[in-house]
């Protein structure tokens, strides 16, 4: 057997028995197959300060902790498992680890998506070294990873909002090691380490606590930008999907400008996180729900969004004022019914994608600074209904979701660690 076929054949056997580990195939200078099995907390890594050394390493079987194993066998090809945090030295290139949630094709993302250990080359100059603390979980990242779009790229790295703390960036970066930052333009924020350009990185104020800042940006900027857009005046506004996170962005900053929120929900059981915010709350369950809203937004003129489908056909159709509907989402899964909205009514679509990739970037700014502000004012909050290590992804992307708030990804840190057989 060549070292080749050899590194190949384990390859295969041990990903198959032990995904949770890397397999890095090297050619051992001395000759012979060195397979290491180690943890970041290793005396070996505290030793070398995180940098794993393949010298050091391969004294590792003699570790008296039992953390870290390491055996030999004739052949000039080798396969190492890494850890989380462990860093190896390949071809005198040091490359770190990472555990990165991968959805490997498109589907329902508890069925597809996996963690994976990667390697990470060295950080290319612009680009900020992020260790991600926390990222939630999103509709964005579930319906991207079912594969609704299709300018993404399978096997793919979710997570488009995080907040992460920055490990490694050039001196003129202007950013402070150990400072934190919400990166923005790309997914990728389910990984315990990540590469971002310095500027697509917001600086996130050191008051603002981490699960707030790790959710500052998809639902604070587009509530943020389409109330500055689209409402004018104090007129009712009415916010489908009312129980989500978002449609409480929007009942508060609707609050803010004097205009009353008139939320729907789609069942008398849908709790909205601030009853106090809302002037009424209408359940689409209820057999007198159109003339409920009717007359509890008989002056609205502007509709937002985020089911589709028949049900903002409906909603149009009852309120005789509504000029425009902004569709910011698709949560029904189903296209807006166009035929049945009245000649005189817009239709607008807002993605934050768009406002991100293509508008201003000071503009973007000022609206991260607003939504910092009215975080710590209180005036934007997003409700935490669990907090769960990376490793347990499966798990709460099947379960997470069901209401009562956000799921938390913790990404990084010593209780991420996966387990054999995750
Ligand atoms: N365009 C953009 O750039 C942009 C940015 C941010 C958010 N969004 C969209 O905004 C929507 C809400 O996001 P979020 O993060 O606020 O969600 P979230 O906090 O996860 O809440 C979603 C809630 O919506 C309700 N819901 C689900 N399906 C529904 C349906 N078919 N009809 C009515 N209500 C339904 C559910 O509440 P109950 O079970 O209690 O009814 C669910 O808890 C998503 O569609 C998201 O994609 C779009």
């Amino acid at each position: 057997m060549t070292p080749l076929s050899l590194a190949r054949s384990l390859t295969r056997s041990f990903v198959k028995a032990m995904p949770w580990c890397i397999l890095v195939h090297h050619h051992l200078a001395q000759g012979g197959c060195g397979w290491l099995e180690l943890s970041a907390t290793s005396p070996c890594l505290r030793r070398s300060g995180a940098r794993l050394r393949r010298g050091k390493c391969t004294e590792m079987g003699s570790n008296p902790t039992g953390t870290a194993t390491a055996q030999k066998t004739p052949a000039s090809a080798g396969a190492f498992f890494i850890a989380e945090g462990d860093a190896v030295v390949l071809q005198d290139v040091v490359m770190e680890t990472a555990l990165a949630a991968v959805a490997t094709r498109p589907g329902a993302a508890h069925l597809v998506t996996r963690v994976e250990p990667v390697l990470l080359p060295p950080r290319a100059p612009g680009s900020v070294r992020l260790r991600m603390l926390a990222a939630p979980i999103n509709p964005s990242d579930l319906i991207t990873i079912a594969g609704t779009y299709s300018r993404t790229v399978f096997p793919f790295r979710p997570g488009f909002e995080g907040v992460g703390e920055v490990v490694e960036a050039d001196g003129d970066a202007g950013l402070r090691l150990g400072s934190r930052v919400v990166p923005v333009r790309s997914a990728g924020s389910w990984s315990s380490v990540r590469d971002v350009a310095v500027g697509d990185c917001i600086a996130v104020p050191a008051d603002i606590p981490l699960d707030q800042a790790a959710t500052s940006f998809v639902n604070p900027l587009t509530a943020i930008t389409a109330v500055e857009q689209f409402v004018t005046d104090r007129r009712p506004v009415v916010v489908t999907a009312a129980s989500s996170t978002i449609a409480d962005h929007f009942a508060a900053l609707l609050a803010e400008v004097g205009a009353p929120a008139v939320g729907v929900v789609r069942s008398s059981r849908s709790r909205v996180r601030r009853p106090e915010l809302w002037s009424a709350i209408v359940p689409s369950d209820a057999e007198d729900w159109r003339i409920r809203l009717g007359s509890a937004a008989a002056d609205a003129q502007v509709v937002f969004d985020a089911v589709g489908g028949d049900h903002a056909a409906v909603v149009m159709e009852t309120l005789a004022r509504a000029k425009l509907l902004v569709s910011y989402g698709l949560l029904s899964g189903e296209p807006i019914d166009t035929t049945r909205l009245r000649p005189r009514v817009a239709l607008r679509f807002l993605h934050l994608r768009a406002l991100v990739h293509d508008g201003d970037p000071t503009l973007l700014r000022r609206r991260f600074d607003r939504a910092f502000a009215l975080i710590r004012g209180g005036v934007l909050h997003t409700d935490i209904a669990s907090t769960v290590p990376l490793c347990d992804i499966t798990t709460a992307l099947e379960h997470g979701g069901r209401g009562g708030g956000k799921t938390l990804l913790r990404v990084s840190g010593p209780t991420v660690r996966c387990s054999r057989g995750r």
